[in-house]
């Protein structure tokens, strides 16, 4: 499958970082170190951060995301933020599905398809994460588990709305813990979901959908990663805290 037919994107996924001043220092540093960006770059960062994140990089290269949002349009859901009101302000991208969300939020398959089809309604775009625990790694169900999830995410999503989707492969004993993936660890999982969109949908959609890589990924393995043909940038967590780390990483999946 030709790599050239898609686009790398080199995500920033800030979690629960920055306060708004230290968001601005941090795009501020970051914005001439990857004006000349050969892949897309995305920064995805706490809502109380996007609209200064919008601000700041007005009329540059880098694209701002959501790290989250409901599947409602509006209504009695305390402390939820609708894919409506991110459109609103000019939000591109959002984060769906992320494992933390799985993990310490509760969020199951069923409600990351809603998640999913409420941001493509909402005219967003999608970075839909999958990934499989160590234990499921160590029972061989790898395949299975990010199978499945991409199976239910995309649940009635079409072909052409698909256009607007990006999945991460976040094997979830890579996340925050400085264990990567293997380069081919990370290649055969990406193939695999290509595999799977292939079945969905067909071999045009498997062919120009981004997949990317996240998990551990730094400025030292982003070459390696970025260079296997299933793999499309990645979404980066620690080292997009860091211009100069997240800058290189940049580098790497511009080659
Ligand atoms: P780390 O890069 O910190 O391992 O986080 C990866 C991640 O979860 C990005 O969404």
């Amino acid at each position: 499958m030709n790599k050239a037919l898609r686009q790398a994107v080199i995500a920033g996924n800030w979690k629960m970082n920055k306060t708004r001043p230290e968001a601005k220092a941090l795009i501020s540093e970051l914005i001439p170190l990857v004006k000349d960006a050969g892949c897309g770059v995305v920064i995805c960062v706490p809502y109380t951060n996007l609209e200064t994140a919008l601000d700041a990089t007005k009329g540059t290269n880098i694209k701002v995301g959501a790290e989250n949002c409901h599947w409602a349009e509006s209504g009695a859901f305390t402390g939820e933020i609708s894919a409506a009101m991110l459109a609103e302000m000019g939000v591109e991208y959002v984060v769906i599905g992320h494992s933390e969300r799985r993990q310490y939020f509760g969020e199951t398959d069923v409600t990351v398809n809603k998640r999913v089809r409420a941001a493509l309604n909402a005219g967003l775009k999608v970075i839909l994460c999958v990934g499989e625990l160590l234990e499921q790694r160590e029972s061989g169900i790898t395949e299975e588990i990010v199978g499945m999830q991409t199976k239910v995410a995309l649940g009635g999503v079409t072909k052409e709305e698909l256009k607007n989707i990006i999945i991460a492969y976040e094997p979830v004993w890579a996340i925050g813990t400085g264990k990567t993936a293997t380069a081919e660890q990370a290649n055969e999982v990406n193939h695999y979901i290509r595999t799977v969109v292939e079945k969905l949908y067909d071999k045009e959609a498997a062919d120009g959908i981004t997949i990317q890589y996240g998990g551990s990924m730094n400025a030292k393995n982003a070459d390696e990663l970025t260079a296997q043909p299933d793999v499309d940038g990645g979404l980066i967590g620690g080292a997009s805290l860091k211009a100069p780390d997240f800058a290189a990483i940049v580098a790497a999946a511009s080659k």
